[in-house]
């Protein structure tokens, strides 16, 4: 059990590759925070994980949601030794075709929470001598033409995942 006594914060916890990373964590040990803006399928997998795991429906483009996320994380087990910035919301569109609200919805959900949550989180970080682990993506690097705000936000997070390591 890699992550005994270890509690870590899983944004976009309930579905896709965030839902496997909270499984995956509780079998290893650590006990989990994650966040979701899924209901049934965040409050089913805190039923199903039981009290290693805490879910709490906020939507993490609120910029007030760093400091509840963390706090709730150290409510319920007493620290933060991973962060996991894993959700992010975006929609696939031509660079010409790409609106105002679709560069938004990917800065608002992928690299706005990044920053946010690294610096609400610092301190118990710093304690714990812990771990933030940043999602960036391929497409970032590959130019895909429908990719537009998502390569962007992509590559804004691999940029000040550089200057926070
Ligand atoms: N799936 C891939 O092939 C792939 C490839 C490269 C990188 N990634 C990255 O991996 C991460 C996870 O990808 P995925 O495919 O599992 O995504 P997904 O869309 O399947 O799941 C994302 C989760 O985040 C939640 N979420 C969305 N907006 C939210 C918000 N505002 N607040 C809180 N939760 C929110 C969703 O409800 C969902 O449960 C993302 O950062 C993605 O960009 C995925």
């Amino acid at each position: 059990m890699r992550l005994q006594g270890k509690t870590a914060i899983v944004t976009g916890g309930a579905g896709g590759i965030g839902r496997a990373i909270t499984r995956v964590f509780v079998r290893e040990g650590a006990n989990v925070l994650f966040v979701d803006i899924d209901d049934e399928r965040g409050t089913a997998l805190e039923k199903e994980l039981g009290a290693a795991t805490r879910f709490l429906n906020v939507d993490i483009a609120r910029r007030e949601s760093a400091d509840q996320i963390r706090d709730a994380a150290v409510d319920a087990f007493g620290s933060v030794d991973v962060l996991v910035n894993n959700a992010h919301a975006s929609r696939q569109a031509l660079l010409v075709d790409h609106t105002q609200d679709m560069f938004d919805l990917s800065f608002q959900t992928g690299f706005y929470p990044v920053v946010h949550l690294m610096q609400a989180c610092y301190p118990q970080l710093k304690s714990a001598k812990g771990s933030v682990i940043n999602f960036a993506s391929g497409s970032g690097l590959d130019g895909m033409p429908t990719q537009t705000s998502y390569a962007a936000a992509k590559e804004a997070i691999r940029g000040v995942s550089r200057v926070a390591a």
